[in-house]
């Protein structure tokens, strides 16, 4: 599983989005450490704040079945041009179960691609001494 495949496996996701408010479909694809792949899409509520982002649904739908470390991610988002990172409250989550180098694509309908790691995108994480 190579982050090309993972990548595709996250635009699949974004067609199962729940998004009739925004309109703004994301898909996520989470590599388990058992090599299993879980997808999520973004599923928002009429009451806005219950919203929940594409990563979260995927991190949930692999915690939930066992999986507690993810190696990669990759996150689409068919209705931007450029590349949308996940938001800060995923990059909390994300970071609770993927190590610092653990690699992060993203990319919107157009050709840009962005490579980071969960480490870049939040930076100077905390509390993991209380787990
Ligand atoms: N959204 C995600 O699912 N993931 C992101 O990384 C950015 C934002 C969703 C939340 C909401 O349904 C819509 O995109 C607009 O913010």
């Amino acid at each position: 599983m190579d982050m090309d495949e993972l990548f595709r496996a996250a635009r699949r996701a974004a067609g199962a989005a729940y998004a009739p408010y925004s309109r703004f479909r994301v898909g996520a694809a989470l590599l388990g450490e058992s090599g299993t792949v879980y997808t999520g899409c973004n599923v928002e509520n009429r009451s806005y704040g219950l919203t929940i982002c594409a990563e979260r649904t995927a991190a949930v739908k692999g915690l939930s079945e066992g999986e507690r470390r993810f190696s990669a991610a990759a996150i689409f988002a068919p209705d931007s041009v450029e590349p949308v990172g996940p938001c800060g409250a995923c990059r909390q989550v994300l970071s609770e179960f993927m190590a610092p180098g653990a690699r992060v694509r993203f990319g919107g309908s157009g050709p840009g691609r962005i490579d980071t790691t969960i480490g870049e995108l939040y930076p100077f994480d905390s509390l993991h001494d209380l787990a």
